[in-house]
């Protein structure tokens, strides 16, 4: 029962008090220095008499998609949560649980106000009754602040006492999947909904709920303080927008980087300073251990989401792993596999079974081959949720790229 374990503790996820850390704040903007540069004053006209659609078409026009990683129309989602009957809530995903992804971490200990402020516009346009901001525990420094900047909106008059409710997760990967996030805040063990129906319509508490991920919200901000061109007006290989795009192995300066959404590889590896001294780039995670593997030979695709879907692949939430010529893709493969295996909640039988399983045959000096697809295709099919239907990426990715080393 080391599954069951694993997601129990979300029970335990608590309101956060300012007094429970011990953790080095960064030099971040505060509120003030925020409400000095402009900040609230977009939300307090919206509040005044706004047209929601008017910041709905804005989003649209900006091209803003989902940054949790799914890239599901922003703004879209507005439009399905208002078509339901009220209360309706807003829960915001801050669990970043995907390996090598640290975007929301940087952009929250810099800048939470922008953040805060395109959380509270989205909150705005749903007419959402109450906010559950569910933040990855690991990350005391933010917990922290957040704390601290939602109390001074609570003092400042923007926003009623308890309105922002910050609940910490308990490190269970699964519980960054939306419906599972919604099962814990909700004070129950984390593991993903059947859907449909989507959280858009029965959400939290049974309730219509708009999910939004943290980078998502930073830019809603963005986007109505300075305009959707912002995003729309940069264009490269094809591609509109940007991606922060978290970079770490074998690169000079690891990373977020911030670059247009067209970029390659090359782009990213460039941005980070170059490979480390001698180290030759050979492969690639692109989005996260679910996005598996490409080789370095794959340099020309735009990063960007749905165009790596015919190399059977994604960007998910741009978690950029380099690996050079010192390292094994089969033991990355392995190593990710190994991630999946612990991380499965063991509600469906395709993931928890197919894991272990896949980890045992990986472990074989020769990989059964035949044997290897016919689990992963078990997994596809048949997992309840994106765990276990990505998890084989990795494996299949290797036996097509790397077949020599299996
Ligand atoms: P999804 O595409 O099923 O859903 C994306 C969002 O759109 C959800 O909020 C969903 O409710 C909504 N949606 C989709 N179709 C809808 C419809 N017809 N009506 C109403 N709402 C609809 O993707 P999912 O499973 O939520 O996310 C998968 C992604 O998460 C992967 O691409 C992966 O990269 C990423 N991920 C990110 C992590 C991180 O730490 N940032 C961790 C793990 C995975
Ligand atoms: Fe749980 Fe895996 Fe099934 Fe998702 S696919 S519900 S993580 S067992």
């Amino acid at each position: 029962h080391r599954h069951v374990d694993k997601a129990t503790p979300t029970l335990v996820a608590k309101t956060i008090d300012a007094g429970d850390f011990h953790a080095a704040i960064p030099d971040y903007q505060a509120l003030g220095a925020y409400r000095a540069d402009g900040g609230y004053a977009k939300l307090a006209n919206l509040r005044g008499g706004g047209d929601w659609e008017a910041v709905q078409q804005m989003i649209a026009e900006s091209g803003l998609r989902g940054l949790g990683g799914a890239g599901f129309p922003a703004g879209k989602k507005w439009g399905f949560v208002r078509g339901n009957p009220g209360p309706r809530y807003m829960a915001v995903n801050g669990d970043e649980g995907e390996p090598g992804t640290f975007k929301d971490r940087y952009y929250l200990e810099r800048t939470p106000h922008l953040f805060l402020e395109g959380m509270l516009i989205a909150a705005w346009a749903v007419e959402a009754a109450r906010i559950y901001l569910y933040m990855r525990d690991e990350y005391p420094a933010v917990l922290q602040i957040l704390a601290t900047e939602i109390a001074a909106l609570e003092a400042d008059g923007l926003i009623p006492p308890g309105y922002v409710e910050l609940r910490r997760g308990a490190g269970a990967y699964i519980c960054g999947e939306e419906s599972a996030m919604i099962e814990s805040i909700e004070g129950k063990r984390g593991i993903p909904r059947h859907r449909p129906p989507y959280v858009a319509q029965v959400g939290l508490f049974g309730q219509p709920t708009l999910v939004h991920n943290i980078e998502t919200c930073h830019w809603i901000a963005r986007i109505v303080r300075e305009g959707p061109e912002i995003l729309s007006g940069v264009e490269k290989n094809g591609r509109k927008g940007l991606r922060s795009y978290s970079v770490s192995g074998r690169v000079q300066n690891p990373g977020v980087h911030l670059l247009p959404a067209g970029s390659t590889i090359l782009d990213v590896i460039a941005a980070a300073g170059g490979m480390i001294d001698g180290h030759t780039f050979k492969a690639y995670q692109p989005g996260g251990p679910s996005s598996g593997l490409l080789p370095a030979s794959i340099d020309d695709v735009p990063l960007d989401f749905d165009t790596l879907q015919s190399l059977g692949t994604f960007i998910g939430s741009a978690a950029v792993v380099v690996l050079s010529d010192r390292d094994s893709p089969r033991a990355a493969a392995l190593n990710m596999l190994r991630f999946f295996e612990s991380e499965s909640c063991g509600q469906c039988t395709p993931c928890r079974v197919g894991c272990e399983k896949a980890v045992k045959l990986m472990q074989a000096d020769r990989w059964d081959q035949p044997l290897l697809e016919e689990v992963s295709q078990a997994m596809v099919d048949a997992s309840i949720c994106g765990l276990g239907q990505a998890a084989p990426n990795p494996i299949r990715l290797v036996m097509k790229h790397f077949p020599d080393e299996i």
